[in-house]
């Protein structure tokens, strides 16, 4: 019987942003994102939920391996974003920089580099009420 595991790690970045579309005039943009708008933007401190699902190893009893896990979430994500501002990172050009969009941008850059085992999930907690989750369905 082939066992699967859900392993979910933490990691912690702080950034500022603000939510706004050249898609739509300045007054829908207000009116849309509110004082997430404002014009000088404002801050997070954003929680990155990893989760990576496999079989674990039989030697081990590991499904991937947590360092290379930490290396490459530390390296890909939380130094390229950490106290930056997200609207000037070349991922957010054509994106406003909303949870559901970086909880993919996130998942994008992790998908093909994950050590062992599968990327299954990326959540993103952006304030103490909201959270975003982010998985692809696997072809069936
Ligand atoms: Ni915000």
């Amino acid at each position: 019987m082939k066992e699967i595991i859900r392993v979910t790690r933490q990691y912690r970045f702080c950034a500022a942003h603000r939510l706004h579309t050249d898609a739509l005039p300045d007054d829908v943009n207000r009116k849309v994102f509110g004082k997430c708008n404002n014009p000088n933007g404002h801050g997070h401190n954003y929680t990155v939920f990893v989760t990576v699902t496999g079989e674990p190893d039989a030697v081990t009893g590991e499904v991937t391996d947590i360092e290379a896990l930490d290396r490459l979430v530390t390296g890909k994500i939380v130094e390229r974003f950490d106290h930056r501002h997200l609207n000037h990172d070349p991922a957010f050009r054509q994106l406003v920089t909303t949870g559901e969009n970086l909880a993919r941008v996130i998942w994008d850059e992790l998908v093909n580099a994950v050590p062992a085992g599968r990327l299954d999930k990326v959540g993103l907690r952006e304030t103490r009420d909201n959270y975003f989750e982010y998985r692809d369905t696997p072809p069936s």
